[in-house]
């Protein structure tokens, strides 16, 4: 069942709640990062150390957290905003990054079980690739919350996120809309196809979400793809990258799209790789016109490029309301309350979240989920919904600051 509520999105009441969050920025040093021990995949559920079994005993709850990559803006704010919101409530944070590699998000997890925590709020960097290192968690009794990324492990039974497959939609529905599919009579437009990993299962709902927009164009043939490489895993980018965005969209453009030829429009699935591809389009096509590319998130950069024509669109996730979302997902979950829609008037979330339980699956069951609604930026709304409404601030040099804290 999925119910809707909807209220008022970034109000000034939401801009009140970011005021007072004093998190910034994070550098390595400045993550909870402690000395490395080797998860053993042969043996996850191994020896745990005294912390594991007595985690829930020794006074304040620890809450332990593994997010990605720290290199990465938007994990990097989110694990800032997580750690300081959930100190404010008295708990204590054990927060790693990963490297954006496999193996040291499981051994992350294997420590930050071995340090005691009571539970452990996980954004994958595969969401496949941890079901050993959470076996050792539920011996050990913690409980364990997907944050933005799912994950594929029964172990799993609550996910935090936005609607992956409407990121995916604003993005199809923007190209389809400015390029006005719906009257090309007997014009074509030329457009290419970047994805995100397909380690990250959001990967895929983004991609889903922009197809059932953009397909009936594409099969009609009002869309065209020179390239030839329209498939969800031809078109992916691994690791998010900038540089691996630029450098497929390159070759791309050097072969199909030389002087004459027209690049309408790129649906690109993030802001990281958004940024390559602008790169790519600045030193590479030869042609005169605005090329449209979409994106997601509100990366600083991006709204630059936003700003600059050099991007013209950004499916914006809110991280201060997902964030403040898992927070209280987690604090209820603590005080053994019920997780389930009536959350949403209790924290009282003035924003658009959808409380749905046969949304997104953990590999065997419907995992309860918290789904916010993205928003899509173009330059015509950047400066009314995200600077006027407190969430980033325009220096005088036209770069953007995120507002983490009444500054
Ligand atoms: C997140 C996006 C992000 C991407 C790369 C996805 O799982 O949902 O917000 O841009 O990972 O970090």
């Amino acid at each position: 069942m999925i119910k809707k509520y909807l209220a008022f999105i970034m109000t000034a009441a939401l801009s009140l709640s970011m005021v007072g969050c004093a998190g910034s920025f994070l550098t390595s040093d400045e993550s909870s990062e402690q000395e490395t021990t080797e998860y053993n995949e042969s043996d996850p559920a191994g020896s745990l150390s005294d912390a594991a079994k007595n985690h829930a005993d020794d006074g304040k709850d620890i809450i332990g957290i593994s997010m990605p990559a720290i290199h990465l803006p938007r994990w990097n704010w989110d694990g800032a905003l997580l750690k300081t919101k959930f100190e404010e409530r008295g708990y204590t944070v054990n927060l790693k990054f990963a490297d954006n590699t496999i193996d040291k998000q499981q051994t992350d997890i294997h420590e930050l079980i071995n340090e005691g925590v009571d539970i452990l709020l996980i954004a994958a960097v595969k969401g496949d690739a941890l079901a050993g290192v959470l076996e050792e968690a539920k011996a050990a009794d913690i409980p364990v919350i997907a944050y933005d990324r799912i994950i594929e492990s029964d172990s799993v039974k609550y996910y935090v996120s936005f609607d992956n497959d409407m990121v995916g939609a604003l993005q199809g529905e923007y190209i389809r809309d400015k390029l006005d599919l719906d009257h090309a009579s007997h014009r074509t437009f030329n457009i290419e196809i970047v994805s995100g990993d397909s380690n990250d299962k959001n990967a895929d709902g983004y991609y889903n979400g922009a197809m059932k927009i953009l397909k009936p164009y594409l099969d009609s043939g009002v869309l065209k793809v020179l390239s030839g490489e329209v498939g969800y895993h031809e078109t992916e980018t691994f690791q998010w990258s900038t540089d691996r965005a630029e450098e497929r969209m390159t070759g791309i453009i050097t072969s199909y799209y030389p002087r004459g030829v027209k690049l309408d429009a790129v649906l690109c699935a993030n802001d990281t790789a958004a940024l390559g591809v602008a790169r790519a389009i600045k030193k590479n096509y030869a042609g005169n016109n605005k090329v449209l590319l979409t994106g997601q998130d509100g990366d600083v950069e991006n709204l630059k490029n936003i700003m600059d024509g050099l991007q013209s669109q950004t499916s914006y996730k809110c991280l201060p309301n997902e964030t403040k979302v898992m927070v209280d997902v987690t604090t209820a979950f603590m005080n053994k309350d019920p997780i389930d829609e009536k959350l949403i008037e209790k924290y009282d979330w003035d924003f658009e979240v959808v409380y749905a339980d046969d949304r997104y699956s953990n590999g065997t069951d419907y995992m309860k989920s918290f789904l916010l609604t993205p928003l899509s930026i173009t330059r015509d709304n950047l400066i009314s919904e995200l600077v006027d409404k407190g969430y980033y601030r325009q220096k005088s040099d036209g770069t953007f600051k995120m507002i983490l804290k009444n500054e």
